[in-house]
This record gives C-alpha cells, structure tokens and sequence, in this order.
C-alpha cells in the first residue's frame, strides 16, 4: 500500500460514489448509499483504515484528500436529497391539482321539525305578552302529575290519562301501589309543570313549559304514546278568564290567520274551574263542515280554565289573594292543521323524505 495507490482509491471511490447518488432515485436509495461509501463500515472508512501503514509523512494528505471527498459526497448526498424532495411535491401537486373554478359545494343545511318549529312560533307569541319557558321533568310522582293537581287516587278522570307506570321496587307490576304519591310514571301531561313553577316563583308568573308527554293509548292516525304539549301557566293578583280568551286569540290568529273564529266551549279538567274548550274555526273547511271537524265547522286546539284554588294552595299561592289561568295544547295537533299533516305517526318516524317538506 502506497501513496498512489490510495489517492488513486480515494479518486475512483469519489467517482462512483457521486455517479451512484446521482442515481439514487428516492430518499431510501438515497441513505443507502450514503451509508455504503460514507457510513461507519463504509468503503471510505476501508480505505482510510490504510492510512497507518504510510509513512508518517504521507499521512496528512491522505487524511486531507479523504476528508475531501467525504466533503464532496456529503455535499452531493444533500443537493441530492433536495432534488428528490422538489420532484416529490411536483408529482404530488400534479396528482392533488386543485381546480379553483369548480363551483363550491352547496353546505345541507337541515330545517327544523315540523312540531319544534310550531312550538317555537307558538312560544315567539306568547313571549309578546312576558311569557318565559321553564323546563320540567318528563318523569313524575303521581302526587305531582294527578295528586297536587286535585285528581285524588281513584278519581274517575284519571281515565282521561291512561298512565305509563315506572316498573319500581315496592310497588307490584298488577296495580297494587299504583296511585301511592311517590310512585313514578311517564307525565302524562304538562300540567304537573304548573306546580313546579309556582313552588319555586312568586307571583306574578307567566310561565310557558314544552314539552314530551306519554300516554298508554293504542296509537293511530291521531293518538300518538308519545307526543307534545305546551302548557301555559298565569297567576297575578285580579286574572280572568277574559285574558285568557285574548291571550289565546292571539295565538290563533298568528298560526291560523287574523280572522279566525274562535270559541270557548264549557269543559272539564280537575284542576282548573271552570274549565274550557278553545276552538278555532275548521281550517280545511272554512265552517261549512267537513269530515275533518267531522261537519261541526270547529277544531278543538287546547283546554284550558281558571286554576283551582286547591291546585294554587298546592302550589304554596294563596287563592284568596291570586287567581290564574292554565292552558294546555298540543304543538302536534297544531302542526297537522297548519300544514295539513293526517297522521300523527309521521312525526316520529324520522323520514327525511316527510321532514324536509317543511
Ligand atoms: N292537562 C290537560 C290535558 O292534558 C290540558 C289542560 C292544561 C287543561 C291546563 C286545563 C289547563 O288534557
């Protein structure tokens, strides 16, 4: 081993070394043979090992001429990498190209429900004259649902309610405890609401409480298990029936039209006395009658009334001193007259189709 004979080495390794990262054609090919000439076992490393075996004053430029073309690859190695970087992005660019003119995608934007939308307008209505929505719970007690509404246990209305019980320890699945204040069930109207709000608010109150009721009934075209009301609750000192005959005109004619009829019919409820119908004039038939109001001309929207002086003391209000009325109506009911819906089943079947007509 001499002189010559290394520097000859170390020009030809330079040589094939840049020719291969020439050719190196992606980053790994590339770390290869950076690896094979450069690398710890690598041909350079072979080479050099030599160096010892030269006289001592060779040996500097060797080490020189081998530190250079270390250099010289090195830097190859790196214009290399950087090449192969550019020509990654130019074929991903090409692959990923972006067409600026294409027109946008139109965003979907969903509608409300049919029943939500009715409550919201309802809502919007009644908020004009200081009415607030407060939330209550969908389970109840029966003290709160029948009992503190002046329906005792085995009081003839509750067959107006045909009641979803809880299934509960320490009370039989046959009836037995059924009607025990503090057993649960499925509220089977909004009206326990009243007593929530007026335990936690002095009057004056203007409340308005939406919400899911449940009912066992034998579902149809327009009975519902499941389904909406919206109650309304007022107590102040000198309130009577006729606000809530203008109240409720008023929430008439925005869903129904500005001059639609309406009447009070006598009715009956436990907890309010007395206790009324409100109807509006049929909106299929204009009045002449037609098998929708089954040919009286009138829809029944609600029942309502004067609430009953043991329902307020019940409530902790003193009916000496406040009187109130309470309505209660169903936002599914109103939605299928104002849009002409027949089956109130349709609400709950979540079909796109059906939903987004509205
Ligand atoms: N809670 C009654 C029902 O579900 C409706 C109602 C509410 C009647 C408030 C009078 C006052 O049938």
């Amino acid at each position: 081993m001499d002189l010559r004979s290394i520097e000859e080495q170390l020009g030809e390794l330079e040589s094939r070394a840049l020719a291969a990262v020439a050719d190196a054609a992606d980053p790994d090919a590339l770390k290869q043979v950076e690896v094979a000439f450069l690398g710890r076992k690598g041909e350079l490393k072979a080479i050099l090992d030599g160096i010892g075996r030269l006289p001592a004053d060779d040996r500097p430029r060797v080490g020189a001429a081998g530190n250079a073309v270390k250099q010289h690859v090195l830097a190859a190695v790196e214009a290399r990498g950087h090449r192969l970087d550019q020509i990654a992005l130019e074929v991903r660019l090409a692959a990923e190209r972006v067409d600026p003119t294409l027109p946008g995608r139109p965003l979907r934007r969903g509608s409300l429900h049919p029943v939500i939308e009715t409550t919201r307008e309802i809502v919007r209505v009644l908020g004009q004259f200081g009415f607030v929505v407060y939330e209550s719970p969908e389970v109840e007690t029966d003290e709160l649902n029948f009992q503190a509404l002046n329906i005792p246990p085995d009081h003839p209305a509750r067959d107006l309610w045909d009641t979803l019980y809880l299934d509960e320890r320490g009370f039989d699945s046959d009836g037995q405890g059924q009607e025990a204040p503090t057993r649960h069930l499925l509220r089977t109207h909004t009206s326990p609401g009243q007593i929530h709000v007026m335990r936690q608010t002095p009057p004056p109150i203007r409340a308005l409480l939406p919400g899911r009721c449940f009912r066992y009934e034998n579902v149809d075209a327009s009975h519902g298990f499941e389904f909406f009301q919206l109650e309304g609750l007022m107590v102040d000192e000198g309130t009577t029936l006729g606000h809530l005959r203008g109240l409720l005109d008023e929430v008439a004619h925005a869903l129904f039209g500005a001059r639609r009829p309406t009447r009070f019919r006598p009715g009956y409820y436990p907890f309010t006395e007395p206790s009324v119908a409100f109807d509006v004039q049929c909106v299929i038939c204009e009045g002449r009658g037609c098998p929708a109001c089954k040919r009286t001309g009138w829809m029944t929207i609600l029942g309502a009334g004067m609430v009953h002086p043991v329902v307020l003391r019940n409530g902790g209000i003193d009916p000496e001193r406040y009187q109130g009325f309470a309505f209660g109506m169903g936002p599914d009911r109103m939605a299928m007259l104002r849009y002409g819906i027949d089956d109130i089943r349709e609400f709950l079947t979540n079909d796109v189709r059906f939903l987004e007509q509205f």
